[in-house]
């Protein structure tokens, strides 16, 4: 059994609520076991948190205010009532976006500053972890960042990403103890999880929840992961 409280973390990505999505009974509404929240675009984040979901923002600029085209603060997705951010996800370390580990290490200040939870994402390319430089990237990717308790982190293998590889769960549990040795509060995986295989992620015993893309964007499977990670509570001690 685990301690404390999981997190299955919906990333919607650029697209729309899927269908259903805000009705009620819905998977991606609260429940009592395991902490449920969506990462929708900054259009749908009103519309989740009117129908009760508990919402996160997939991007947030570090600056408070000002001349900054196109930006949305961490502040204002504060006051909109979002209670999470992703920072530094791979899809926004890649071009065009091009963001870099000082830029993320200012987001997660900046979101901390606003009262938000940010979810720090890392992770190696293919390349990387072919040449067996996952943990010196690890490494690289957490040396900016305070890791306050406030701060999760999802370890998300990009070559995992949208592509049907995962690491095998024992694997992924060697990367998770190591990262969790480095501060932070809970450690989620990303990287292809479904309903299938988040069973064998998340009864890892460093591993305290998942960061869904794809299969988070179909509800019955959603579902699917939210009620493994359900059957799995009880373990994690010491997040804020
Ligand atoms: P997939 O679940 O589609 O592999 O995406 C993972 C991800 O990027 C979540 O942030």
């Amino acid at each position: 059994m685990k301690q404390g409280r999981l997190i299955i973390a919906a990333n919607w990505k650029m697209n729309r609520a899927p269908e259903g999505a805000l009705a009620e009974g819905s998977p991606y509404l609260p429940n009592k076991d395991i902490d449920v929240v969506v990462f929708a675009t900054l259009l749908d984040l009103r519309r989740c948190i009117v129908a009760g979901i508990i919402t996160g923002a997939q991007y947030g600029f570090p600056k408070e205010k000002g001349a900054y085209t196109g930006e949305t603060s961490m502040q204002m997705i504060c006051e909109e009532g979002a209670q999470y951010v992703l920072c530094g996800h791979s899809e926004r370390r890649d071009p065009p976006h091009n963001e870099t580990d000082e830029f993320i290490a200012e987001q997660v200040a900046s979101a901390l500053k606003a009262g938000i939870y940010p979810i720090l994402c890392i992770g190696e390319t293919e390349k990387e972890h072919d040449a067996d430089l996952t943990f010196d990237v690890i490494d690289r990717q957490l040396k900016r960042v305070t890791l306050t308790p406030k701060v999760t982190i999802a370890y998300e293998p990009r070559w995992a990403i949208g592509s049907g590889k995962t690491p095998t769960p024992s694997e992924a549990q060697k990367i998770h103890a190591f990262i969790k040795k480095k501060g932070g509060s809970r450690t989620l995986y990303g990287g292809s999880m479904n309903g299938k295989n988040a069973k064998d992620f998340l009864k890892q015993p460093d591993i305290d929840g998942g960061l869904i893309g794809g299969a988070s964007l179909k509800p019955k499977e959603f579902a699917m992961i939210v009620e493994a990670a359900r059957a799995i509570t009880g373990r994690i001690t010491g997040y804020a």
